[in-house]
Formats: structure tokens, sequence, C-alpha cells
């Protein structure tokens, strides 16, 4: 169907196309700039254009596709970079300069490709919708093609060795068929068999995280803070670090140039786990300050869609996203632009729900063939003025696992990852804390209740400290005081640009032991007269 622009406004354009469902994706202009239908009234929709409308004139053609906003799952993703679309960014600058315009229809995946293709089921069996039929090599991982929904019955043929993707790799009695690569509506969860409870945990090189607010795999985790607190930094770290299969990165609203060197990096550094490059495990998914500010709400859909198609190879994948606030931002200005009645601070109504139903889309499953596979989010939060009451930090909150709270004093102070100790929490700690005792050592679960009991206890003494001085409190709580610092500089404080950046489990416990060792000794020695200042001059000359 077509029907012609009525009026526009901004990215808001209103078309008088009949029979348009909602969320249904259109081509708007001469130019089929793309857009999602947003409202539909008795004789007019209005369509939300996900590019730039400089230049679009009323009574352009706009035309409709029958199908909602999908991307395109299939083998080749990896090392992807795509825009807030799903378009190959490498490729669309190719065809239409660096300055995207317009590009009516671009497949994120190089479809005419070859793969090697190991099949595992053969000719004459009998399959089912989710059941795995075969796989490719994709870099590192084995990347299944499984049946898809529909379609069942005994296979009539099977390919074997060299597929293309736009040819068909199996086909069954009846005739259907089981291609190499699918289109799915982004909004739409990928379906799994059952959620389970997250209990591992997420390895995340960062000590403070680590060690004191433990992630878990298939779990979610939200990073509000002020400006300049190091967010990007920490998320970027993650992403390299993180003992993880999968990353999917999600830029959203950023600057542009972080990307660029985020990129860069990637094509370079190792992954510490696999030693394979790092882009080899990541997809990334770009929406910056500097592109069309509407695709921003999508993106962030478009990303989570591929990396819930990975989870279902039994994977563990980790999406991230730079910053949730902007893309909350997107929404609201297609809500007023919408006149919708607006909730708190301007955002819609739906904020908190649409934001839970996202968080919604991590855990750990099992898949519909039966493997288990988890999604893990982490989520940087932009508070305006570092105020975390604020709408898009409360509906978060709610639905989060864990809390970091990233602290514009310690940034001040260039305390970095300047995540607060008292603020923040984890609430996958017990159930994870018996997997580390497991796997690393028993010796975790007393080193985390002694350190938070002496973080504590510093709290405390600062605020006499700040009365009587530090010369004016007693040599043990002097000993405390001075422990307390050398865990918050040595053990909590992790420079992203050395070497240090990246502490393993096992480094992480090595530090803290070290530390709360030298504590036991000391106050022993305290105890049997020994003066605090003589345990401090002998620790400095060793
Ligand atoms: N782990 C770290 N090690 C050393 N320096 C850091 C670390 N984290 C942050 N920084 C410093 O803080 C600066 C700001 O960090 P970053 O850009 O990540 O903040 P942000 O919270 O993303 O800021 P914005 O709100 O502007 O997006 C960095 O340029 C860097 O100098
Ligand atoms: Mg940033």
């Amino acid at each position: 169907m077509t029907g012609k622009i009525t009026g526009i406004s901004g990215p808001t354009v209103i078309t008088d196309i009949k029979g348009l469902k909602l969320y249904e994706r259109v081509f708007v202009g001469n130019a089929m700039l793309t857009g999602e239908v947003v409202r539909i009234e008795k004789d007019r929709s209005v369509v939300q254009v996900y590019e730039d409308t400089q230049g679009l004139a009323i009574d352009e053609p706009v035309q409709s596709t029958g199908m909602p906003l999908t991307v395109r799952l299939g083998p080749g993703l990896l090392s992807g970079i795509f825009d807030g679309l799903q378009r190959p960014l490498q490729r669309l600058k190719e065809e239409s300069g660096p300055f995207i315009r317009g590009v009516k229809e671009l497949s994120a995946l190089d479809i005419s490709g070859k793969w090697i293709f190991h099949a595992v089921r053969k000719k004459g069996e009998q399959v089912s919708t989710g059941e795995i039929i075969g796989y490719v090599k994709e870099g590192p991982f084995e990347h299944y093609i499984s049946c898809p929904a529909d379609v069942k019955g005994k296979i009539a043929w099977i390919a074997e060795s060299e597929i293309h993707l736009d040819r068909p790799i199996g086909v069954m009695e009846d005739g259907s068929e089981i291609p190499g690569f699918y289109d799915w509506p982004v909004r739409v969860p990928l379906p799994y068999k059952r959620k389970y409870s997250p209990t591992e945990p997420l390895v995340t090189g960062q000590r403070s995280i680590d060690f004191l607010f433990t992630i878990a795999k298939g779990g979610t985790a939200i990073m509000p803070g002020g400006f300049g607190t190091g967010k990007t930094i920490l998320d970027q770290s993650i992403a390299k670090f993180a003992d993880i299969d999968i990353v999917v990165y999600a830029g959203c609203g950023e600057r542009g140039n972080e990307m660029a060197e985020l990129i860069e990096e990637f094509e370079m550094l190792a992954d510490p786990w696999t030693k394979r490059t790092l882009m080899e495990r990541t997809i990334l998914c770009v929406n910056t300050s500097n592109m069309p500010v509407a695709a921003r709400e999508a993106s962030i859909y478009t990303a989570v869609t591929m990396a819930e198609y990975y989870r279902d190879m039994g994977l563990h994948v980790l999406f991230l996203a730079d910053s949730i606030s902007r893309w909350a931002e997107a929404l609201r200005e297609i809500s007023s632009s919408l006149e919708e009645l607006p909730g708190e601070e301007g955002y819609p109504t739906y904020l908190a729900s649409r934001l839970s139903g996202f968080l919604e889309r991590a855990g750990v499953v099992e898949t519909n063939s039966g493997k288990t596979g988890s999604l893990s989010m982490i989520l940087s939060v932009s508070p305006p003025g570092g105020d975390f009451t604020e709408p898009v930090t409360q509906s978060c909150l709610r639905t989060s696992g864990a809390f970091l709270m990233l602290d514009t004093s310690l940034a001040h102070r260039r305390h970095f990852p300047a995540i607060n100790w008292f603020q923040s929490y984890s609430l996958y700690g017990a159930e994870l804390l018996e997997h580390h005792a497991e796997k690393f050592m028993p010796e975790w679960e007393h080193a985390l209740s002694t350190c938070k009991e002496i973080l504590q206890k510093e709290e405390e003494l600062r605020e006499v400290a700040e009365i009587v001085g530090v010369e004016g409190l007693q040599d043990a709580d002097r000993l405390l005081m001075h422990t307390a610092e050398m865990i918050r500089m040595k053990f909590l404080c992790q420079n992203a640009y050395t070497d240090d950046a990246f502490s393993p489990p096992a480094r992480t416990l090595s530090i803290i032991k070290e530390i709360l060792d030298f504590y036991k000794t000391a106050d022993e020695k305290l105890k049997q007269g020994v003066q605090l200042d003589e345990i401090l001059n002998e620790k400095k000359n060793k």
C-alpha cells in the first residue's frame, strides 16, 4: 500500500495510508527513509522516522511494508558494527559516504557469503521447531542453525558442507524450508523454554564489582553516575575483560569519538580469557549523539535481539548500554511529539514499564533446543545533575539486581572506578558466594566481611578524626584508618590505563588478603605493646 505525507514535524510524519498496523515499518518520502507507525487514528497515522527528515516535503509517497521493524539473524553478525536499525556501518559508508541518508535496504548480513555447514541431523529424520539441524563455525563458536517456527516433519534434503545463506539449508518433506537466516521483530523477545535464577558470578575483572558487588551471569546491573564519573570507561573495561562469550555493546547517544576509539582498541586487543581479538566476540550497535535521535529508541531493541540470538546458541552474552538515559530521552521526545500526557519530568507514564520490560529480557534460560544460555545486562544511567531520585534511575532500580552508584566526589578525588561502597548493592551475593568458594578460595567470604567491617568503621572514625585529628585517635583506630586507606587506594582503585585494569579473581583475592594479613599482624603487634609508628615504618622499609 502507498499513500502520501500530509504533515511533517521534525521526525514525526503524518500519512493518509489506510490499513496500517501499530509498529509497522514504513518507507517515507522519495528518499525512502525508514519509519515506524506509532499512532493510528481514523483517517491518518503518525509515523516516527528514524532518519534525518530534512528536505522531506508534503505529498511525497509513503509505502507500507506490512512488517514490523525487524533484525536479521544469522551467521556473520559477530564483529559487526551496526547502526540503530542494524545497517552495517562500514557498507553504509561505502554506499552513501560519511553522511548517511535514506538507504532503503541494506542487509545486516552478507547473505551471498559462503559457510561450511556441519549437519547434525540426517535426511529422513523427524525435526520440529527450535531443534538444531547443524552448525557453521563462526570464529571460535559453533553457530547453530535450527528449525524455524511452524516448520516440523521429516527432512527431505539437508545441505552438506558449503552453504549460501540466500539458499535454504534444509527442505522438509512437505516442501517447507529451513533458511540460513531469518528476520525477527525487535520488540518481541526471542522465545525460550524456561528461565532459571542466576547462580554463577560474572567475573568483570573490576575488583570493586567482583569482590563487593558481584554481578550474576544472566543478571542485571545499573551504573548511574553524574557527568564524568567514569561510566564509559567502566563500561568499556567490562566489555574488554569480562569472562563472557559474547559482548553486545550499545553506544546509545554518547560521543562518536569514544565509539571510534573503542572500535580501534577492540580490533587490536586480545580477550584475556581466550587470547583472540576482542572484536571477534563483539557486536557494536551504535547510535551516537551525532546520529538521528529517533533511531535511538529502537537501537537498544535491535542490539538486545542480536544478544538473545547468540544466547540461544547456549552462550553467555553480555549486553552493555551507554547510556540508557539517552534512550529514555528519545522516548520522551517521541512521546511529547505525539502529545501524550506527560508523567514525571516529562517522561511518558509508561517509562517504568518499558524499562522493566527491557530488563526482563536478561536471564539464564533453557533455550528451545535444550541448551542453557545467559544474557546479562549492565546499563549505565546519566542522571541529570547527578540526582539519583530522577525517574530513569528509579525505574531501573526496581528491576535491576545490582546497583553500582558512581560517586561524583570519588571521581573528583580521582578514585576510579568511582563506585560508592556504601550506597551500592548487589542482590546476587549469597548464592553466588557459594560458587566463589568452590571455584576460587574459601577465604573469599571471610575477606569480604572483614573488608566491609573495616570500611564501615573507617566512616565512623572519620567523623571523630575530623574533630580531634588523626593524631588524637588511639593507635588501634589509627591502624584501622590506615588499613582502610590501603583498601581504598590499592584494592578498590583500579586505573583503566595500566596493566592493573584487569584483575582476575585470584589476583583480587591475593591483594585483599595481603592487606588484611598486614592488618591482623599489626593489630597483634599493637596488643603486644609495639608502637604503631614503628609498625608502619617497618612496613615502609620492606
Ligand atoms: N578506571 C579509570 N582509571 C583511570 N581514569 C579513569 C577511570 N575511569 C574514569 N577515568 C577518568 O575519568 C574521565 C571521565 O570518564 P568517562 O568518560 O568514562 O565518564 P562518563 O561518566 O562516561 O562521563 P559522561 O557523563 O561525560 O559520559 C576519563 O577521561 C578518565 O580520565
Ligand atoms: Mg560517558
